[in-house]
């Protein structure tokens, strides 16, 4: 196994870091995800999001999208991630940022059940983390529980199989942790199961190649660097990583989707 989430998470501040990230995606949010800066513009608006919508992210990373959010909308977010470094990241920014009593971090494994009351926010996003959740629909069913009648949702999944793939591609391609692949249509049939309506989904394949090319190049760039503070083997793992998921979502044979549902309003 390579470490992706630790290694970017806890060099956050480091300058090669930071590097990394303004040459892959242009804007830096912290991003560890396939979602673009384009896409992750348009978010707000396909949330729906105003000033007052109490908003909830799964799996935030480091917290620089909530807290854009947090600072640019002014909603109030929480961000919940499984890594220690992740969430201690986001707290510090966060009150660096003086958004400390609008954006809220905390550490949680989301697998389990979510510590809100039912119909707590008014949206629910998760870029690129579904996918290293067991029991998708249990996740599913949480996401609609907490969201208010008449709330949306959206989240990514950058594992919809698109074609063949070899057990050599899996085990790459699978290299950094835990991952469930899905057959195309499952997401939206689970959605529909959860009690989600209006779905829509989107292919955003070309999204993760691009990034995909795109940090592998400059992670490559401040080889030296990185390879200090990663080591080597880490550092060529997740070169290989990057380059078969460029492969895999440039030829196709794995799609990424993003996802966009609703809670019927009542009456
Ligand atoms: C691909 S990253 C996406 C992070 C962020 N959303 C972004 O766009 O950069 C996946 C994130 O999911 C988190 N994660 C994985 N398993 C989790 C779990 N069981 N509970 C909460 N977070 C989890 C990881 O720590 C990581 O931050």
């Amino acid at each position: 196994m390579f470490d992706l989430y630790n290694t970017s998470y806890g060099n956050y501040a480091s300058d090669a870091y930071r590097q990394v990230r303004i040459e892959t995606y242009g804007q830096d949010f912290g991003q560890t995800s396939w979602v673009t800066t384009e896409e992750s513009l348009e978010i707000p608006q396909l949330l729906d999001l105003k000033r007052d919508s109490v908003v909830l992210e799964i799996g935030c990373g480091s917290g620089g999208y909530a807290l854009h959010l947090a600072g640019k909308v002014g909603c109030p977010i929480v961000g919940l991630d499984i890594n220690e470094s992740g969430i201690r990241n986001a707290q510090q920014l966060a009150e660096a940022a003086g958004l400390a009593s609008r954006a809220h971090f905390e550490l949680r494994d989301v697998s389990e059940k979510l510590s809100f009351d039912e119909a707590t926010f008014d949206a629910v996003f998760s870029n690129d983390v579904l996918c290293h959740i067991p029991r998708r629909l249990d996740v599913l069913a949480e996401m609609f529980r907490v969201l208010k009648p008449g709330g949306r949702m959206l989240f990514s999944d950058a594992l919809v199989i698109g074609g063949m793939i070899s057990h050599e591609e899996i085990a790459t391609r699978s290299s950094i942790g835990f991952y469930v692949y899905s057959p195309p249509e499952e997401n939206e049939r689970l959605m529909k199961q959860a009690g989600f309506c209006q779905i829509r989904s989107q292919d955003t394949t070309e999204h993760a190649a691009r990034i995909a090319k795109k940090r592998h190049d400059a992670r490559e760039k401040w080889k030296e660097e990185l390879i200090a503070a990663e080591g080597k083997a880490n550092f060529d793992g997740l070169q290989k990583f990057l380059s078969c998921v460029h492969i895999l979502t440039s030829e196709k044979r794995l799609l990424r989707y993003l996802y966009l549902a609703s809670k019927a309003a009542v009456g």
